[in-house]
């Protein structure tokens, strides 16, 4: 069996930014509308108004300060309360494809790599925008990449399924060089109107390079070992698919939406990724504080404190564990991988880390790396 390794790592961060105080300013304003064309119900205690949302609550529960949107003005008009992202002829590149591109051309030059080194595309990620022909095979085409190339969509855990699936290839013969990118344009999913998870989410793009040991470039990383999980649960949902129906007012249909049960979420997804990694740890016969860092799932900054106290024994340190989810917020399958491609460059040979997400499912990917000369 040959040897995978990760040679580098793309990012594309879209231009726009949002702020918590922008965000709740929009949703307030959508809320007091809202209460305001049903006052006669509300009144009469036949509906409950609409209450507002709070920068303090947001950035208490989830860490969150700003999030990163394909299109800002419609997600913040509250007469709209959704990206408006102009629909493009099947002649052009999709936004999906051109994003994962975008990240994926930092990740080749990073590695000095050319397109025809390359012989496998995946495309993992939580929101697709269609069902076929396959994002990952546009994004073959767009930068030249000959073999083969197909979507995986694993949730929030797409990018640690994606690095498993690309080392098996490599593993086994089958491919040298395999991009596995991560565009994820959650903003499209996401429901703007509703109070409890309006906050949660960012746009962004990552890619990442396995390849074979020998073939890989100096100083690229190791993988020690990669393992995954999934275990069913109705408690993060995303029911877009084809009996998809725009509502009338073209917010989206909110049960073709993301919602969740976060509470729910945070006590049950926290204590089996603890349980995941420990157990891992075992397998590879390494201890926490082997560990220089953690580059975990950005959903929210108190599951990762929780989850890495009981990795390492202690709570970890914005070194150990650091968090991108106060400028990027979640971005779903991206989030352990913008943390890696982010704050990695002060790792030196022999330095061990660990690659983990864990999201909707459930589902959870472990791959711990260590860094060579
Ligand atoms: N502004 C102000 N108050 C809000 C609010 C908002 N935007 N959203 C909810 N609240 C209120 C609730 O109504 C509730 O009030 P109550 O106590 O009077 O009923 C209170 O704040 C607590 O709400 P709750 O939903 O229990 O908050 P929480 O502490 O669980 O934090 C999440 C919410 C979503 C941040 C948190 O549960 C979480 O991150 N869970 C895991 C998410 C995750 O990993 N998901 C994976 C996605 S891929």
């Amino acid at each position: 069996m040959k040897n995978a390794v990760i040679s580098s790592t793309g990012l594309w961060t879209p231009p726009h930014s949002i702020s918590n105080e922008e965000l709740v300013a929009s949703y307030n304003a959508w809320a007091d509308n809202w209460n305001r064309e049903r006052d006669a119900d509300i009144a009469s205690g036949l509906i409950e108004p609409k209450t507002h949302s709070s920068v303090e609550f947001i950035e208490k529960a989830s860490g969150i300060k700003s999030r990163y949107v394909m299109n800002k003005t419609g997600v913040l008009d509250p007469d709209i309360m959704a990206p408006r992202i102009p629909e493009r002829p099947n002649e052009q590149i999709s936004v999906m494809a051109e994003i994962a591109v975008n990240a994926a051309r930092e990740a080749l030059e990073r590695a000095g790599r050319k397109p025809e080194d390359v012989d496998a595309v995946i495309c993992a990620a939580s929101n697709m925008q269609r069902a076929y022909p396959a994002m990952a095979i546009e994004v073959q085409q767009a930068l030249g990449i000959g073999g083969f190339a197909f979507d995986m969509n694993v949730a929030c855990s797409s990018a640690t399924f994606g690095i498993q699936t690309a080392a098996d290839f490599v593993r086994s013969g089958s491919a040298r060089s395999v991009l596995m990118v991560n565009p994820e344009i959650c903003s499209g999913h996401l429901n703007f109107t509703d109070r409890d998870s309006h906050f949660i989410f960012g746009d962004v793009a990552t890619a990442v390079l396995v390849e074979e040991e020998s073939f890989a470039p100096a100083g690229h990383w190791k993988i020690l070992g990669t393992k995954l999980k999934t275990e069913f649960s109705n408690n993060i949902r995303n029911n877009f698919g084809f009996l998809n129906r725009a509502a009338p007012e073209g917010i989206g249909a909110p049960d073709k939406l993301f919602k969740q049960e976060g509470r729910k979420v945070f006590k049950e997804v926290v204590p089996m990724v603890a349980t995941m990694i420990n157990e891992h740890l075992d397998e590879l016969g390494l201890q926490g504080t082997d560990l220089r860092r953690l580059w975990l799932h950005q959903a929210n900054a108190n599951m990762n404190r929780l989850i890495s106290t009981k990795v390492l024994g202690h709570e970890a340190s914005a070194d150990e564990s650091p968090t991108v989810l106060d400028t990027y917020a979640n971005t779903s399958s991206a989030g352990s991988i913008i943390a890696f491609h982010k704050h990695s460059e002060d790792f030196v040979s022999g330095d061990k880390g660990l690659i983990c997400s864990f999201g909707a499912g459930y589902s959870a990917g472990t791959v711990f790396v260590e860094k060579t000369a």
